[in-house]
């Protein structure tokens, strides 16, 4: 008995079903009126209401209803166990169609989260993209049958479409006037003054609740457009390989995303623009980004996997080569959420050698130990909720780069991305100050960019730091100098053009003394 797992009840309520259940198991569990039940868990990645579901059918063995008694004597006239046969997909969501004229049915695959589709047709070559984009806007899905490559572009015909019809409302008329781009009116200067220490030189003079509407509205049209371009399927067989004509290798691609195909794979159907995706993920992969802040090349390349935050904009990165130290010897250092590994890198090639670096998610931090090992830095990496356990020490210096966007991730790849509540941020800057060792320095780079789209305001921002008994010790800005910075037809160009990206540095602000 005492292997009996440690779940309370309350925990088994709320549905915290996660990935260490991810194969079939039989739990019993131990409910405060010594009643015991026996719960088989039959899979993880399930959306809530299938888990919801599927406990609500866990409950196959209940020991009859009892006086409080031992545990031990509950066991004892607890049925013995029946094997309870178990197809291999039951252990994850399944897509069903019909084709010629039986019922099929596999693993569907989203990495973004997407529900499998409940309409499913065959389609091939003779589809014209208006049936096609007409389907998939009605919500049926599109199985692929003809040649891969007339798919790939029947998917770009599709996204034509759907940006054309962004442009127009419903009676196809155009919108007046993109909100972002006329409410934003303020100029923003670099500097690294005086100004910068208040932090109130950038705040940008925009209507935050038009600029803010302006941003969700553009985020439901990408939504809507990923659900239409995610209609068309592709299968793939238990190797990942596609049975279409002209259908490319995409074997490791897909590994690289999926994970190796496990001994026991089924055939799975996932989206051609997932796949597309994953291809896409493989290239950066195998050919890396040349990160400037790291030196010369060819020993200067970052390798993003898939799924994890990529540091093409590499002027964030820069900052941290131009901010002077902390003044001190052998400086201990933390790089919180260190995603490919980038930040704990940069600081490595600056001279700094005792450096812990953390992620919550685990594809980052294999991402970020192939990265430092090829790029022969020593960091020590750990899986944690932002600051290393406390026996770790304090230290001198502890960087953070959190996603840029207090918004509602809208599937898990988007994590890295956007931060839903400021929750990361707001978790470094109140966890800082037991964190830092004396005279230590936290460096915070952030954007603006949710100034400019009214998500936060710089003096909500200055006010969470001073809440967190931090103070600025300086900044140092920079403009982006990316493609989409410049590029116009962005529907948040306007705000990318007034984008600053800024390393703050913080430090505990010394108590009063009375
Ligand atoms: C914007 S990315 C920055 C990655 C990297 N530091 C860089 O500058 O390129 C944010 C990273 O924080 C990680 N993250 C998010 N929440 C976290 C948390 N609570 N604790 C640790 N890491 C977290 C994400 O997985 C992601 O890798």
């Amino acid at each position: 008995m005492g292997l009996l797992p440690k779940i309370s009840p309350m925990s088994l309520l709320g549905l915290p079903l996660n990935t260490q259940y991810s194969t079939l198991a039989s739990l019993a569990v131990k409910l405060p009126v010594t009643t015991l039940f026996r719960l088989t868990v039959t899979g993880a990645n399930m959306p809530v209401q299938s888990k919801r579901q599927a406990l609500g059918t866990l409950f196959d063995g209940r020991a009859p209803k009892q006086p409080a008694r031992s545990l031990n004597s509950l066991w004892a006239t607890m049925p013995a166990m029946q094997p309870i046969p178990i197809s291999p997909t039951a252990l994850f969501p399944t897509i069903e169609w019909q084709e010629a004229g039986q019922p099929c049915t596999a693993r569907w695959r989203s990495e973004r989260g997407a529900a499998p589709p409940k309409k499913v047709v065959l389609a091939d070559d003779t589809m014209t993209a208006d049936v096609a984009y007409r389907l998939a806007c009605e919500g049926t899905a599109l199985l692929w049958r003809g040649d891969f490559q007339n798919a790939r572009q029947m998917l770009q015909a599709m996204a034509r479409r759907s940006d054309e019809s962004g442009k127009t409302d419903k009676r196809g008329r155009k919108p007046k006037v993109n909100p972002l781009a006329s409410k934003i009116v303020a100029d923003c200067s670099i500097d690294t003054g005086a100004a910068a220490v208040s932090g109130m030189d950038s705040a940008p003079a925009i209507d935050p609740a038009e600029a803010a509407k302006g941003f969700h509205m553009h985020r439901q049209a990408q939504a809507q457009r990923a659900r239409v371009l995610g209609m068309v399927l592709i299968n793939f067989d238990t190797d990942y390989a596609m049975a279409l004509r002209r259908a490319p290798d995409a074997r490791q691609a897909c590994a690289e995303g999926w994970g190796p195909p496990a001994a026991d794979e089924t055939a799975c159907v996932a989206s051609l623009r997932e796949l597309l995706g994953l291809i896409s993920a493989h290239e950066w992969r195998k050919n890396g980004i040349e990160i400037a802040a790291l030196g010369a090349a060819p020993n200067n390349r970052i390798y993003p996997h898939y799924g994890v935050f990529s540091p093409q904009r590499g002027e964030y990165v820069s900052l941290l080569v131009k901010m002077p130290l902390p003044k001190g010897e052998d400086l201990t250092v933390f790089d919180i959420g260190t995603g490919t590994g980038v930040l704990a890198a940069v600081l490595a090639r600056r001279g700094l050698s005792h450096i812990v670096a953390t992620d919550l998610d685990p594809r980052a931090l294999v991402c970020a130990q192939e990265n430092l090992q090829r790029l022969q830095v020593d960091v020590e990496l750990l899986q944690a909720n932002l600051f290393p356990p406390i026996e770790k020490g304090l230290a001198d210096l502890i960087v953070c780069n959190p996603p840029w966007l207090p918004a509602r991730p809208s599937s898990p790849l988007e994590h890295a991305v956007y931060d839903e509540g400021s929750s990361m941020l707001l978790g470094y800057l109140n966890g800082l100050a037991a964190h830092l060792a004396p005279d230590g320095e936290g460096w915070l780079v952030l954007s603006d960019l949710a100034e400019h789209l009214g998500l936060r305001t710089r003096a909500e921002l200055l006010a969470a730091i001073k809440a967190a008994g931090l103070q600025v010790a300086g900044r140092m800005d920079t403009k982006p100098a990316h493609a989409k910075a410049s590029d116009a037809t962005d529907p948040l160009h306007a705000a990318r053009t007034k984008e600053i990206t800024s390393l703050w540095r913080l430090k505990v602000k010394p108590a009063k003394v009375s």
